[in-house]
């Protein structure tokens, strides 16, 4: 095992390799991640992407290698890991609130400032106003607000988000995406951000991480250098958008 180092990178991926007995799906992946970034990952169906996230958050365990969070080994026990699935996952009996409220619950936030958070984040992703109702009164999308809220209410080292927006309709994934951009920028999270919708992937990141087929490797590392609010039609976003395209079409 490597030893941890002064100029360690926030995020080091080192070596990960997982494998379902003959099956190789990650082959022997590492990167680094700054402190504050927003990654994408993006690949084809069926690569890889979210036993990586489940390798990364530590539910399953790696074959190979190992994942450091500033310049110690990831560990759950010490380690803030977040993770927001792709399905909703609120508690139907819980109101938003305490769905939102529960990650922070988990990880022994005192009263004061769960209560704190709690307001600002709720305020943030326009939950405020549906705080007391319960999730089979609200919407697909509002309940996905619930998983994102609580993910960043935490205040996590790292999260991983596993295409959250890939089940909803367009007009909605837009208006979502915008908000996920305002909480990273307030919140300043770190965040890994998995998807296979490339426009979405360039809408978001600051880079963007390519995928191959199995068994899976890092075939890109795209810095994505646009202003922001991002324009869809701007030729430099359309530029960079065929690169990852043609990286996964054509590699
Ligand atoms: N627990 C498991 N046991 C055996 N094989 C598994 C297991 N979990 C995943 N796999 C295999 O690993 C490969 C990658 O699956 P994974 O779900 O991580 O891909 P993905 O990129 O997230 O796919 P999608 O694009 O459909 O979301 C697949 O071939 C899958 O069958
Ligand atoms: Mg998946």
């Amino acid at each position: 095992m490597a030893e941890a180092s002064g100029t360690a990178q926030y995020i080091e991926v080192r070596n990960l390799t997982k494998a379902f007995d003959e099956l190789v799906v990650l082959n022997d992946i590492s990167f680094n991640i700054d402190r504050g970034e927003l990654v994408s990952i993006v690949g084809p169906t069926g690569c890889g992407k979210t036993t990586f996230m489940n390798t990364l958050s530590k539910l399953i365990p790696a074959t190979a290698g190992d994942i450091w969070i500033n310049g110690e080994p990831a560990d759950p026990r010490t380690h803030n890991i977040a993770y927001v699935f792709q399905e909703p996952t609120s508690l139907p009996w819980r109101k938003v609130r305490d769905n939102v409220a529960y990650g922070m619950e988990v990880k022994h936030v005192p009263q004061k400032e769960k209560n704190e958070r709690l307001d600002r984040i709720l305020d943030l992703v326009g939950l405020a106003d549906c705080a007391d109702l319960y999730p089979n009164q609200i919407s697909a999308s509002m309940e996905q607000r619930i998983a994102v809220a609580r993910a960043f209410a935490t205040d996590p080292d790292l999260l991983l988000m596993d295409e959250p927006y890939g089940q909803l309709d367009i007009k909605l994934r837009y208006y979502l995406e915008d908000e996920l951009i305002r909480l990273w920028q307030k919140l300043k999270a770190t965040v890994i951000f998995v998807t296979h919708n490339i426009e979405e992937a360039v809408y978001l990141a600051e880079r963007i991480l390519v995928l191959s087929n199995k068994p899976t490797t890092i075939k890109g590392d795209i810095r994505v250098d646009l202003p922001r609010p991002r324009d869809y039609l701007d030729p430099d976003f359309i530029r960079i958008r065929k690169e990852v395209t043609d990286m996964i079409r054509w590699w």
